[in-house]
């Protein structure tokens, strides 16, 4: 049985928002019940869920939340959209660099904006809707994988950057989504998985979740990269994404961009796989992608423990962006996109 077959990372159950809680990982694997609007912005700030598309569908949830609870407290439809256009305000400055935050809370605003009946109905709708939104999630990720898993060589090393896997997702994942397709068809291929500092997402979530399901993977510090393609060890790298601009270049996890120019220089295949809801087409280039600065904490201690000279200067940006030219192909439940990706995008947009 694979990793995550039964359990959906995020899921809604008996209207409250289910979730793994990715802060414990990999020390416990424990569901917590996310019940209002305030708990689910707590959630996404904190990461207890965390990844693009699972933000998206904790904003698809935190809607429905707010949805029930304004429901009961507004006279009338115009109220009701009134406050829920607060709320999507609020969740959506909960994080501010991946877009499928803003997509899915939009997505329900718009929904709610143009159903007919009272708000009691309309909350049931952005429920369903919910629903409807984490299935599909598992469906994209898996077109994502078939269509990655085509240019993953016999025996391939991939390397990956964070986690975006299933854990970063409804289920199956994006890069992850692409390793376990192309490792469904051939046994013999393994992964290399940054370390991903500050927060270890690839060290603490993705080595767990391809350990649960047996697909080789060795952990590397994130300094490692250039070292282990120079010595010909790695043969591609696919990573997620948070922001994609309309020119292709992509916002993911602080440390991508050092990983696409060593890719570069050695020649290494450098992919992207992303839905395209992670795909910003308001923006033109990378430029204007916001990028989240965090926490100085998460760079000075680990587990609680400092590990630098107390009162050091810090600077925690949460993500990088990556120049559409380090980019080989944006892989997406539409197909590969190549550059020019101002093109390619565009027409996997209007198919
Ligand atoms: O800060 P995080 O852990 O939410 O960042 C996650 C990433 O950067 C992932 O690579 C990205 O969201 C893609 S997840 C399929």
């Amino acid at each position: 049985m694979s990793f995550q077959s039964k359990i959906k990372t995020i899921e809604w159950v008996n209207n409250v928002s289910r979730m793994v809680d990715q802060t414990l990982i990999p020390y416990e694997y424990k569901m917590v019940d996310i019940k209002s609007a305030d708990e689910m912005f707590d959630a996404i700030r904190t990461m207890i869920v965390r990844g693009a598309p699972a933000i998206g569908i904790a904003g698809a949830h935190g809607m429905a939340l707010a949805a029930m609870e304004v429901a009961s407290k507004s006279a009338d439809k115009s109220e009701f959209i009134e406050k829920l256009q607060k709320y999507a305000q609020y969740l959506k400055s909960s994080r501010p660099t991946a877009v499928n935050l803003m997509w899915a809370v939009d997505r329900q605003l718009e929904l709610a904006q143009k159903s007919q009946g009272t708000p009691e109905q309309i909350v049931r709708i952005l429920i369903e809707n919910g629903i409807r939104m984490e299935n599909e999630d598992i469906e994209i990720n898996k077109k994502i994988g078939d269509y990655g898993a085509q240019l993953v060589k016999k025996g391939a090393t991939i390397l990956t950057h964070c986690n975006a896997g299933a854990l970063a997702t409804v289920g199956y994942g994006t890069a992850l989504g692409v390793v376990r397709s192309a490792f469904a068809n051939d046994s013999s291929i393994k992964v290399f998985a940054d370390e991903t500092r500050p927060r270890q997402q690839g060290a603490r979530i993705t080595t767990f979740e391809l350990k649960m399901d047996g697909i080789p993977v060795t952990l590397i510090t994130d300094g490692m990269c250039g070292y282990f393609m120079n010595k010909g060890m790695i043969d591609m790298v696919v990573v997620g994404a948070d922001r994609i601009a309309a020119n292709g270049d992509t916002a993911n996890k602080i440390g991508t961009y050092t990983v696409a120019i060593a890719a570069k220089y050695h020649n290494v295949p450098f992919y992207i796989a992303a839905p395209l809801s992670t795909i910003d087409t308001n923006i033109q280039s990378g430029s204007e992608i916001p990028i989240e600065e965090r926490d100085k904490e998460e760079v000075t201690h680990i587990n609680g423990k400092r590990i630098c000279a107390e009162g050091v200067d810090v600077i925690n940006p949460g993500f990088d962006v990556t120049p559409n030219e380090l980019i080989t192909g944006i892989i997406t439940e539409k197909g590969v996109l190549y550059p020019p990706y101002s093109e390619s995008i565009k027409k996997a947009f209007e198919c």
